[in-house]
This record gives C-alpha cells, structure tokens and sequence, in this order.
C-alpha cells in the first residue's frame, strides 16, 4: 500500500527525540526517560548520525549509523546501530527509504563497508538489507552474562543524569 503524504528524510535533531520515542514505543521500549537520554546522548557524539522520516510532520521511522577508521582497510567503515519504522507505517517502503539513503551518504563520503547486524530470525530485515545489496560476510558474535543481572544492566554505558 502507497503512503498518502510526501515522505521526508532528513538528519534528526534534539526536537526529534519526542517522534522516535513514539516509534519506539509502538514495537519495544523498556525505559522512556533512559531512551530520552541515550537517544540525546548519540546525537552528540561525533560521527554518529540519525536520520528520520518524517510523513507529514510525524516521525514514522529512524536509522542511525556511527562511522569509524577501519585499520585494516585503511579508510572509514560504517555501522548501522538502530533501525526502527512505526509499526502502522511498517511493509510502506519507508525502511527501504531510510536504507537507501544511508548507502547514499556513505557512498558520497567514500565509505568502503557498510555493516548491519540483525537477529538471525528476523527474516523481514535480511531480506530488505540483501534487496539493497548486503552480503552475509560476517559472523557476530553475542555473548550474554548468566545470570543477567538486573541492577548491572546499565553498566558500561556512560549516560548523562
Ligand atoms: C525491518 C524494518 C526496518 C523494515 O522497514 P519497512 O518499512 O517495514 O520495510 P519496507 O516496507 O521498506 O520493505 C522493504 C523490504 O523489506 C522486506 N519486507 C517488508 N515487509 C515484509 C514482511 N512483512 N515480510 C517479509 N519481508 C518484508 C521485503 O523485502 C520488502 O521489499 P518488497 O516490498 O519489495 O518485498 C521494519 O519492519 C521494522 O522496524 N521492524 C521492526 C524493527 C526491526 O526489526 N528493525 C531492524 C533491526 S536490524
């Protein structure tokens, strides 16, 4: 199904914070005031960037990606961290939009690899990133602290109060 409204993508700022929180919270979010500041947090640090679409002045989906130096390759490398789409906007070519305009940004800027992982389950994601050229190239590697300890959860991660 079209979507009725101009589709737009452009980089987010702080006032975005409020319209992705949104999103998220249609699909899983734990901690609305944490996502607040971490979400705050990332569009300070450098060489980290969000894009969101944004369908008539409501933020229906998000992407973000950070850039670092690949020693091995000798140039920059990127990752794509987050990767969300309003679950009533969900299967509308919006993904494919926000997808499509990170490999152009990073294309422009000499990227050599662009990198995304997933869940290996998460079949609607595989099949929209090998669509837009992705390869299975990689293994990632999880591993998780048994037993999860709760009060540790944030642990590591440095979030301003
Ligand atoms: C995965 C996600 C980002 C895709 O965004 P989207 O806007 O729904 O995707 P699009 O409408 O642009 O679809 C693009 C492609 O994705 C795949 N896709 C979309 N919906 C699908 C479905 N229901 N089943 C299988 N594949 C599907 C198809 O390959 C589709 O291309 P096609 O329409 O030509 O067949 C979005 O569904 C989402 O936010 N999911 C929950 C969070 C998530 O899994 N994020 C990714 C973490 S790595």
């Amino acid at each position: 199904m079209k979507l009725a409204g101009d589709l737009v993508i452009r980089e987010a700022t702080n006032k975005d914070i409020e319209g992705i929180i949104e999103v998220l919270k249609t699909i899983y979010l734990q901690d609305v005031a944490w996502a607040e500041r971490a979400i705050k947090k990332l569009l300070a640090t450098e060489n980290y960037v969000i894009l969101v679409a944004e369908l008539d002045d409501q933020v229906v989906g998000f992407i973000d990606y950070y850039i670092l130096p690949s020693i091995w390759e000798k140039r920059n490398e990127a990752t794509i961290n987050n990767f969300f789409i309003h679950k009533d906007y969900q299967g509308k070519g919006v993904g494919s939009r926000l997808l499509e305009e990170v490999i152009k940004r990073t294309d422009e800027i000499g990227i050599v690899e662009l990198h995304v992982g997933t869940e290996k389950k998460n079949e609607r994601a595989i099949r929209l990133y090998k669509k837009h050229g992705f390869l299975t190239e990689y293994l990632l590697l999880e591993r998780v602290r048994t037993p999860f300890q709760k009060k540790y959860k944030c642990r590591g991660i440095v979030l301003p109060r």
